[in-house]
């Protein structure tokens, strides 16, 4: 049966990506996105890069009659879940906007995937949901306690769908757990496109280097590490984008709920991160210490073993290739928008 792969948010900088992955795979790809957070331009930029233009579904998740005309028009056999809100910073402040776009839409989702029989299932969900008192490398068992509401609507979704694997073994359920996703495709057509003012460090960073933003905040620099700035495990979203393939590759005969944790297996802090895109910029990043940002947790980084065997996956970016594609994204982004 032909493979046909409906992308929740594939507009988005993961689903983007994520979509490339499966199209250069062979898949039929269905990209369902609202366009609250993206631009149908990202269509172009799939195109260019598989010279194949995605199905496009312009869908509100949360529509339940749209989502489900979506599957009674294109015979989807399995679906990656990347559509929903991403900002920690937002979601403490409108924590119900949250829940119910994050956490609504994938309940209508299920339910249309309930109604049309299609039960593979890939969901983006984060590190955010491990619990800061859990020690690095964190592996899948680490003791999960999200302290934001954007982590915390990951966290009852992961919920949920370990609650459908236990009520139905028709389900075949693949949580990601992304670290910190950076950098884009290498061609330059297509990455991440952050709507105001970035809360994320390496958005934040490229747009002080393309000289949009005057200098780079760093909250905190007394932190238990070698060099005082937070360490994180930063990871090549076309790594990111080929752990799903190799997720849904796994759930073609594996029923159930499985997680998987994206990352490198390595640390690179703050100040690092900045060195490397110096290197890279060939010019010095202006920075401004300031106070730590609540929430943040000094050391984070994953255990990659659990993907590294069950899904053969493992990523193969370096920190460097990174900086580099996401400069040449932000680039080619920002001379788009002259
Ligand atoms: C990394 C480090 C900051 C901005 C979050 C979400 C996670 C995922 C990625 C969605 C921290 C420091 C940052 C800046 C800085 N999002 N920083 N100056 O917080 O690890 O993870 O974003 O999927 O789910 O939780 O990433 O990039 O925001 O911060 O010094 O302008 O950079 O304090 O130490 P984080 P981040």
């Amino acid at each position: 049966m032909e493979k046909f792969a409906l992308v929740t948010g594939g507009m988005g900088y993961i689903g983007s990506h994520t979509s490339v992955a499966l199209i250069e795979a062979g898949y039929q790809v269905v990209v369902l996105d609202n366009l609250d957070n993206s631009s149908e331009k990202v269509l172009t930029g799939i195109e260019s890069i598989t010279g194949q233009t995605p199905h496009f579904a312009h869908t509100d998740l949360r529509d339940v009659d749209a989502v489900l005309e979506v599957f009674n028009e294109y015979p989807i056999t399995s679906v990656i879940h990347t559509a929903g809100l991403k900002s920690v910073e937002e979601s403490v402040t409108n924590p119900s906007k949250y829940y119910e776009n994050n956490i609504g839409s994938t309940i209508t989702l299920v339910k249309a995937m309930q109604t049309a029989g299609v039960s593979t299932l890939v969901f983006s969900s984060s590190a955010t949901v491990y619990s800061s008192s859990s020690k690095p490398p964190f592996d899948e068992n680490a003791k999960t306690f999200p302290t934001n509401p954007y982590g915390m609507s990951k966290y009852i979704i992961e919920q949920i769908m370990a609650d459908m694997a236990l009520a139905d073994s028709k389900w075949r359920l693949g949580i990601l757990r992304y670290f910190n996703p950076v950098g884009a495709h290498p061609s330059g057509k297509i990455g991440e496109s952050p709507s105001g003012v970035p809360n994320n460090l390496m958005p934040y960073l490229m747009q002080v280097a393309i000289g949009k933003l005057e200098k780079l905040p760093i909250y905190g620099d007394d932190y238990e590490t070698p060099d005082g700035t937070c360490i994180r495990d930063y990871v090549h979203v076309v790594d990111l984008a080929r752990g799903h393939l190799a997720a849904l590759e796994f759930l073609e005969n594996k029923n159930g709920v499985h997680f998987w944790n994206l990352g490198t297996g390595k640390g690179t802090s703050v100040l690092e991160l900045v060195k490397e895109v110096e290197k890279v910029i060939e010019k010095p990043i202006p920075i401004e210490m300031k106070q730590r940002r609540k929430g943040d947790i000094p050391i984070v980084f994953a255990d990659v073993a659990k993907a590294s065997s069950q899904l053969s996956w493992q990523a193969k970016y370096s920190i460097e290739k990174m900086c580099a594609d996401h400069w040449k994204w932000q680039k080619h982004y920002s001379d788009s928008r002259q």
